[in-house]
């Protein structure tokens, strides 16, 4: 099945054309085409992303890209077009259209869902139109394929389930138990900051430009990170009603502190030491779920889940533990529309259907 898929949750317009094959125990994803354009550069002078810009900049670029996919006839998008009506083009077999409906930026999410349902009505009305959760997109990103040199996954040979999954975006950290690609329970989530943000929040303290998360990352290798013992936040905390939530907010005061009583602190060694305080943290938890549960697999998913740092520590973790770890190819860490042909292909599957409306506070 060929599945034409949009993203537009947050400041990334993203589409991908995605071949799906395989059961629910073995699916199979091919990426035909993964378009992500970033809107980055201009959220950063805000220090965040400015969800109006973010409207108008997919509006902008949903078409543009729709042409780079090369689905449509391109002398439909020549300079002398005018009047001439797109029509598919040689590869335009499309057997599904999946779109983002949530969780996201209510206006950004509007403009892909828009779209979506614009060109399914007049290019490919045969096609299925799925909404999908951007979360699940995240979660199932580890089944796209790995680019050379980096783990293989052999989901047939290689022990996933039960699985403690580690979901960690600018929006949401959350730690799962899974049964099976679609039977999961929360078993805890941040209560105040997600993990994502709080990168995003430091290094804006230190100076450095959004998205913090690789800028952390940058500084980090140049510094120790045992300089400062900033708090493991809620390592301690055996309530078990909190056992496997988690807590941000705290940890990123104290570096705050820090820079107030420090006016001369160094950058690299700040960075070092928080980023190693916040991975500390979620390893901590992850293993301990692991362990509790008695888990085959460990899978790592989500914008951080790019962090070179959190990637080896758990899969460091995971070898002592003795459970399999999985984690996306580096193109699908951070947003991008190819895991939403994923979770697109997993709901198919599973006969689920979601309404086609934004949902920004769509949940796991
Ligand atoms: O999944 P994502 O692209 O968007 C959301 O759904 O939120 O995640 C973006 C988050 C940002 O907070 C960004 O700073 C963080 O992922 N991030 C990183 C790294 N790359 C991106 N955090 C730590 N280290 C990184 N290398
Ligand atoms: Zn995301």
């Amino acid at each position: 099945m060929k599945i034409l898929s949009i993203e537009t949750s947050c400041d990334e317009t993203a589409m991908a054309l995605v071949e799906a094959s395989g059961g629910i125990k073995d699916p199979r994803f091919k990426v035909l085409k993964n378009v992500v354009s970033s809107q980055v550069a201009l959220h950063a002078p805000f220090g965040g992303v400015v969800p109006n810009i973010a409207k108008r900049e997919h509006l902008k670029n949903l078409p543009v890209i729709l042409n780079e996919l090369e689905i449509l006839d391109p002398l439909s998008s020549a300079p002398n077009a005018i009047g001439r009506r797109a029509a598919p083009g040689p590869l335009s077999k499309i057997d599904a259209i999946a779109v983002t409906v949530g969780p996201g930026l209510e206006p950004a999410l509007w403009t892909g869902i828009g779209f979506a349902k614009e060109i399914h009505q007049k290019y490919f009305p045969k096609a299925k139109l799925i909404g999908t959760n951007h979360m699940e997109g995240h979660l199932y990103s580890f089944l796209l394929p790995q680019k050379t040199g980096e783990p293989k996954l052999k989901t047939k040979s290689q022990k996933l389930f039960p699985a403690v999954g580690l979901v960690v975006s600018g929006g949401h950290t959350i730690l799962l138990l899974l049964k099976s690609l679609t039977e999961w329970k929360k078993l805890g989530e941040t209560r105040d900051d997600a993990v994502g943000e709080a990168f995003d929040k430091v290094a804006r303290m230190l100076g450095l430009p959004y998205p913090g998360g690789p800028e952390i990352q940058k500084a980090a290798a140049q510094g120790n990170p045992e300089a400062i013992n900033f708090p493991r936040p809620m390592i301690h905390d055996a309530s078990p009603a909190g056992e496997y939530d988690f807590s941000f907010s705290g940890l990123k005061t104290s570096v705050l502190y820090y820079l107030r009583d420090h006016k001369r602190a160094n950058v690299a060694d700040v960075a070092a030491s928080f980023q190693k305080a916040a991975i500390d943290t979620l390893v901590y938890k992850t293993a301990k779920a692991a362990k509790q549960y008695k888990a085959k697999s460990i899978i790592l998913a989500g914008g951080v889940a790019a962090n070179a740092s959190l990637r080896e520590t758990l899969a460091a973790k995971s070898a002592e533990l003795g459970v399999n770890f999985f984690a996306p190819s580096m193109e699908f860490n951070t947003d991008n529309a190819a895991m939403i042909a994923a979770a697109a292909y997993i709901q198919i599957l599973k006969k689920k259907s979601r309404r086609i409306s934004a949902q920004a506070n769509l949940s796991l």
